[in-house]
């Protein structure tokens, strides 16, 4: 029988190191490893959390979603490696200069060194949200004004561009919506796609716009789902964790559509 495959990275997204030391012994067994975002990181979590990850030798997802001028995020990639993280975040729209010094300081650090991943477009963002920060061009809402689908598509292609952009500047993978993760396959088999924005049938969708289920997101070719409150915010997370881990092994049992 095939083995059961763990691809849920829990989001320890948790006030205090405590709690979340306590979710790393409860779901460590289930999980395909545990991301310590911006909430943890603000407070004095990464000596207990990153001990705590090494015993369970499971992977360590450091989310500093970092975004600044090259030199900067290059340096904090330098300085996060020194925590032994499996990945390291940064966002593509940093620039491609930033994106090759950070992928520079990711192969210089020592072995095994970090994964780098680039996130394309935050899954809390939609259309209008991106019409009002400037990045899609008035000619564009003016011919897309109404066409729902054409707006989804557009999206989809800018995720694209972006990892595209990331691939060529030497990142070894994307955080994406499951919206987009069929297309990003065309990028190659080896290249990383790491999903949030999912959530399991019946969960609520919260502050996320871009989101998917569990199955539709491995069975398009998603590596890794991260997923926060449907299972931090459940009765019994472990419980909401093996119920997420049998969709995700339904989902890659079933026959690939052609
Ligand atoms: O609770 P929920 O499942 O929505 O949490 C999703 C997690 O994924 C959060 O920790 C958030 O910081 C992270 N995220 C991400 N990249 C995105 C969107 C969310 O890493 N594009």
């Amino acid at each position: 029988m095939r083995p059961l495959e763990k691809r849920v990275i829990v989001a320890l997204d948790v006030p205090t190191p405590t709690e979340a030391v306590q979710l790393i012994a409860q779901l460590a067994s289930e999980a395909a490893g545990f991301k310590v975002g911006l909430e943890l990181l603000m407070g004095n979590g990464l000596i207990p959390l990153s001990t705590a990850l090494y015993i369970r030798a499971s992977r360590f997802m450091l989310d500093g979603k970092f975004h600044d001028i090259p030199n900067t995020a290059a340096k904090a990639v330098r300085n996060a490696a020194s925590w032994h993280p499996w990945a390291l975040t940064l966002h593509c729209s940093g620039g491609p200069e930033m994106m090759a010094l950070a992928a520079d300081s990711a192969r210089q650090a020592a072995e095994p060194r970090p994964l780098l991943l680039g996130v394309t477009v935050l899954t809390s963002l939609g259309f209008d949200n991106l019409v009002k920060t400037g990045e899609i061009p008035l000619e564009v809402v003016t011919a897309l004004a109404g066409n729902d689908e054409a707006k989804e598509a557009y999206l989809r292609d800018l995720v694209l561009q972006r990892a595209r952009l990331a691939k060529g500047c030497g990142l070894d993978g994307v955080v994406a919506s499951p919206k987009e993760t069929a297309l990003l396959r065309e990028l190659g088999p080896d290249f990383l796609i790491v999903n949030p924005g999912v959530r399991p049938a019946g969960s609520a969708a919260d502050d996320q716009k871009r989101v998917g289920t569990v199955t539709q997101a491995i069975r398009d070719g998603a590596d890794y789902l991260v997923i926060g409150r449907p299972i931090l915010q459940a009765a019994d997370p472990g419980a909401a964790l093996q119920a997420i881990n049998a969709e995700v092994n339904e989902a890659l049992a079933q026959p690939k559509e052609t």
